[in-house]
């Protein structure tokens, strides 16, 4: 239910604007009170009449509105609310959303707020497709704010593919995701994941197998039961959540930059495979092939952002939690590690090639902790992380 929720619904100017009407209707029928903004290109599509009577409430359609300024300023109508949604969210609106624009009412309360976004995008494929737009949505993402779809199929225009604005149902479904307090409301978690890269040269690197999967699905699984999420990541395979604050970076020091900057947090998840060497002296021009003989790389060793944050007696996170790979006698090599780094857990696995674990879709994880070793069931990435989440809630709630 969505009792109390106040929503603020903005109506882009697309063919999906009737599937918003719906929405209104739907989110009341969950308890919701949604207060209507339709752009000037949403009245293209709905009008204001049909709007305001769905939900109750006169539409907010201009900027300088002064009546509606004397009720309500713009800022506090977009503060007010528990949270934004943006449906449909065409190309032009997240463009704006990306760039900071506010030359109407609907991008001027989206820059104004502090309050969470989540937005259902809606547009041609090829217009979902294009760089720019791609752009812009992993901007966006990086801003934090939440999607939901757009679906395949069968569009208005006559093609095919991803651009379907996400069903009501959909909708509501990700609005009471977001909405729902869970145990980890109000707590500020860090997830570092994904492999690093590591500059030979401008176009060489050292890297490692790391997918992100893991750090991926943690990041998901905080997110899921409520947590801020700060989640930085090295170029990894699978693409990052959403509803998470990503920070990507390349090598080992700008993680560990990352990191920093991140503090403090209520608990720190370092799931990255981080290089443990960088070469000391990267070349700023490509290398070239020479008559000298092979070239020789020098190594510097990479900072343990795990130890170094684990044994912080300022801004230490409540909880620290490892990851430890291992190809041999996992648990002893990872109790050590545990308390090597002095972090309060170690989630441990094993990583030769025989398992399938490392790039695959399950794990098998040990937690090691104060009370000992803990074998958990080979079992889905996603799994791993929701039963940790939970475990870190109870850990570090109330
Ligand atoms: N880690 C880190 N910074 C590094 C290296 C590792 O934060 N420079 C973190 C990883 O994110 C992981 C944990 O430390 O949580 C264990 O990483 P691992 O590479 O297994 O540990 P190492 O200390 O490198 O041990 P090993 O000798 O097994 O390589």
């Amino acid at each position: 239910m969505l009792a109390d929720k106040h929503i603020l619904l903005i109506i882009g100017g697309g063919i999906a604007a009737y599937k918003s009407l719906e929405l209104i209707r739907r989110l009341q029928d969950q308890g919701a009170r949604v207060t209507p903004v339709l752009t000037k290109a949403g009245e293209e599509f709905v009008t204001p009449l049909s709007v305001s009577a769905l939900a109750g409430f006169a539409v907010h359609r201009d900027l300088f509105d002064l009546t509606s300024e004397a009720e309500m300023g713009h800022i506090q109508l977009s503060r007010s609310a528990d949270l934004l949604v943006v449906a449909p969210a065409t190309a032009d609106l997240m463009a704006k959303m990306a760039q900071g624009l506010a030359n109407d009412l609907a991008s001027t309360l989206l820059l104004a707020t502090d309050t969470p976004v989540l937005v259902a995008p809606a547009m041609n494929v090829r217009m979902w497709d294009h760089p720019a737009t791609q752009r812009n949505i992993a901007t966006l993402k990086a801003d934090g704010i939440g999607f939901v779809g757009p679906n395949e199929g069968a569009m208005a225009c006559g093609e095919f593919g991803p651009g379907r604005m996400a069903e009501p149902d959909e909708i509501v479904a990700a609005i009471r995701t977001r909405l729902t307090d869970g145990p980890l409301t109000g707590k500020r978690i860090l997830v570092t994941s994904g492999p690093t890269h590591e500059p030979i040269d401008p176009v060489r690197y050292i890297a490692n197998r790391s997918s992100g999967a893991q750090g991926t699905a943690v990041a998901a699984a905080m997110r899921d039961l409520g947590a801020e999420v700060i989640f930085v990541t090295g170029p990894a395979e699978v693409p990052p959540p959403d509803g998470v604050h990503v920070v990507p970076v390349q090598s080992a020091q700008e993680m560990s930059d990352a990191v920093d900057a991140a503090l403090p947090v209520d608990a720190g998840v370092f799931a990255a495979a981080v290089a443990d060497w960088r070469v000391a002296s990267a070349s700023d021009k490509k290398l070239k092939k020479s008559r000298d003989g092979l070239p020789t790389l020098e190594f510097a060793e990479n900072p343990d952002i795990l130890k170094r944050i684990a044994h912080m007696t300022e801004n230490r996170p409540g909880l620290v939690v490892g990851f430890a790979a291992e190809t041999d006698d996992v648990i002893n090599h990872a109790t050590a590690k545990r308390q090597r780094k002095s972090c309060d857990w170690i989630v441990a696995n094993d990583v030769s090639p025989a398992t399938g674990i490392m790039g695959g879709s399950e794990n098998a994880v040990i937690l090691i902790s104060d009370h000992g070793a803990e074998e958990w069931p080979r079992m889905s990435k996603e799994d791993v992380a929701r039963q940790l989440a939970q475990r870190i809630a109870h850990a570090i709630a109330g």
